[in-house]
């Protein structure tokens, strides 16, 4: 596990930038695992600018988000779906058959979550997996518990989770309780791994994804069994290291 502690924010999100724009320039149809959340906001709006300044290219490139909340329809402002478009689909050269997100409002959840492990599978698997992480050591929607799930699956979400996401809805109980999250196994089969971490709420986390055993209690731990994984965190993130 490589670990690369940028001064800030910024910094951090132009390094995860420029890591994934050389992904993509030495492979054009580059397979990308995308993450949302707060932390690569600002990987997604340096990738635009490098777009805009004609320094990257994603007309070949296809993507797969990590998560959807169940039953949250895609017009809604707090899901996956939305942000994507909004904070990176709806401004770069992607094409909308490229992109892939677990939907969230569909009725059969079992033979989604069969399909879209299929579709990643039959895309030739991930190549670069951009992660951010919960206070919880959580991936993706993978929470800490005593067993994880390995493919895709309908996942509960812990009350940490719920808190700490309701910043983003009108209250508590509007926080869907449950979503749809690719499997611990799924992520660890990309070829390259890549986890963006910022500020001092992260710091516990990274801590003991670095330090720790191995323990599903701490999903991202697991990272530690993953040979091509960079952790890119800002100094307020890696201040317990
Ligand atoms: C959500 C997402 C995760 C993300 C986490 C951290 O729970 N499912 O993929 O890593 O939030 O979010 P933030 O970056 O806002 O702290």
């Amino acid at each position: 596990m490589r670990v690369i502690v940028e001064n800030d924010y910024q910094s951090m999100s132009r390094k995860a930038a420029l890591l994934l724009a050389s992904q993509v320039n030495l492979k054009p149809n580059s397979v990308l695992g995308l993450a949302t959340g707060s932390t690569p906001e600002g990987m997604y709006q340096e990738l635009v600018k490098m777009y805009h300044r004609g320094e990257i290219d994603f007309s070949e490139v296809v993507t797969f988000n990590l998560d959807e909340y169940y039953k949250l329809p895609p017009e809604n402002e707090e899901s996956y779906h939305y942000y994507m478009h909004e904070n990176f689909f709806k401004h770069v050269n992607l094409h909308p058959e490229n992109t892939n997100i677990p939907r969230g409002m569909v009725e059969k959840v079992e033979t989604e979550c069969w399909y879209y492990e299929e579709k990643i599978r039959r895309a030739g698997g991930i190549d670069l997996q951009v992660l951010g992480i919960g206070s919880n050591g959580h991936i993706g929607f993978n929470e800490p518990g005593d067993r994880l799930n390995v493919t895709t699956k309908l996942v509960e979400l812990t009350e940490e989770t719920i808190e700490s996401n309701s910043r983003f809805f009108d209250s508590l109980d509007k926080v869907p309780r449950k979503a749809i999250s690719v499997g611990m196994a799924t992520i660890l089969k990309a070829r390259r791994i890549i986890l963006l971490a910022s500020g001092k709420n992260k710091a516990e986390a990274i801590k003991k994804t670095i330090n720790g055993y191995v323990d599903t209690r701490i999903p991202s731990s697991l990272l530690q069994t993953h040979p091509e994984t960079t952790l890119i965190i800002d100094e307020e993130a890696a201040s317990l290291l």
